[in-house]
């Protein structure tokens, strides 16, 4: 085990032994390799630097409370890269390249798995990224597959506790048939403006939908989840990422008898519920105290602690990655160590 002081490592990248590789050169798929070196030597025109050709991902490994280390749902990552590639011009990286390379990086940082208890776990940054030279504006033809792979600490590192969001008006993240739907990075250095303004506030922030600023798109990078009495509801829009942990969540919320709606969402209906939140593979459930819409100055809230839905969800999920409860759904792959 590696001389790291689990309960000091914050939600940050901490440099592991190796990183794994993969080249798409000829329209063909090199074997995955592992490497220590962290380095690309990348032509200055390749497509990912002039023109944002670039896809990531970011998955899990949890060790368990039986000491296993369980890998979430990583083919549902595979198949989102994939309609991230496609979506970008690339080539979709294969799903059983995808998952040799996951386990392959987990193979050899294996001291890098925090152990149970510490809230922390080994988080894998799956990169996509063109590697022609071209200055034409256009599609490159090659490309890296690239897993970085890193532990970090519990989002939560004192209790599960809630934020506060802001509703942001003067940035669209994604427009109704852009690349809202895919995980690239143009969605994300394009939203910076909105959220680095939230977090100098403390805050994170809520996108609308860019054409009419009405309906509830994403919260920061995650999904947004309301609780109206009995129903659990989540915005249907072509402008957002299709999140896994809102896909794991629905699936439970159906189980503990809740009714599941996806549809658009009006901002004001925040109103009528009695619980919101961000979800995501980062924190799983974020849950907000309060939605502050200071151009109308309307504050919708939801108390200070976590309501007891989204608790009940939050423990479930959690419970399921940390083996704790069984895994009917085969979300997570044992890793034989
Ligand atoms: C924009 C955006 N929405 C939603 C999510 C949540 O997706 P997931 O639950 O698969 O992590 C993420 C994080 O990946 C994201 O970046």
């Amino acid at each position: 085990m590696k001389e790291i002081d689990w309960s000091k490592l914050g939600f940050h990248y901490t440099e592991p032994d190796y990183i794994v590789r993969a080249g798409y050169h000829d329209g063909v798929w090199e074997e995955p390799y592992a490497t220590k070196d962290k380095f690309l030597h990348l032509h200055v025109s390749a497509t990912c630097l002039q023109y944002g050709q670039e896809a990531f991902e970011g998955l899990k490994a949890f060790r368990g409370v039986d000491g296993k280390i369980r890998i979430f749902r990583w083919r549902d990552n595979a198949r989102r890269m994939a309609q991230s590639a496609k979506g970008l011009f690339m080539a979709p990286v294969p799903e059983e390249l995808f998952g040799k390379a996951i386990r392959l990086a987990l193979e050899k940082n294996m001291d890098f798995v925090p152990p149970y208890g510490t809230g922390a776990t080994l988080y894998f940054r799956p990169l996509l990224i063109g590697t022609t030279p071209r200055l034409g504006v256009g599609p490159g033809r090659d490309f890296e597959f690239i897993v970085i792979p890193s532990p970090i600490g519990p989002y939560y590192p004192g209790k599960f506790h809630c934020t506060t969001f802001i509703v942001n008006r003067y940035v669209d993240r994604a427009a109704p048939y852009g690349t809202g739907q895919f995980k690239v990075g143009g969605n994300y250095a394009s939203s910076f403006r909105a959220t680095e303004a939230a977090h100098a506030m403390g805050c994170d922030c809520i996108f609308l939908d860019a054409k009419q600023h009405k309906f509830i798109d994403e919260c920061s990078a995650a999904n947004f989840i309301g609780i109206k009495g009995n129903e659990y509801l989540t915005p249907k829009s072509s402008a957002i990422l299709p999140s896994i942990t809102n896909d794991s969540l629905m699936i439970l919320a159906r189980e503990m008898g809740l009714k599941v709606t996806r549809r658009r969402i009006r901002l004001e209906e925040l109103a009528d519920m009695s619980e919101a939140a961000a979800c995501g593979t980062a924190a799983v459930i974020s849950p907000m105290n309060k939605v502050v819409d200071t151009e109308k100055g309307i504050t919708y809230s939801f108390g200070d602690e976590p309501g007891p839905v989204l608790s009940r969800l939050y423990h479930a999920l959690k419970d399921i990655q940390y083996g704790r409860a069984e895994d009917k759904h085969h979300w997570c792959e044992i890793v034989d160590q």
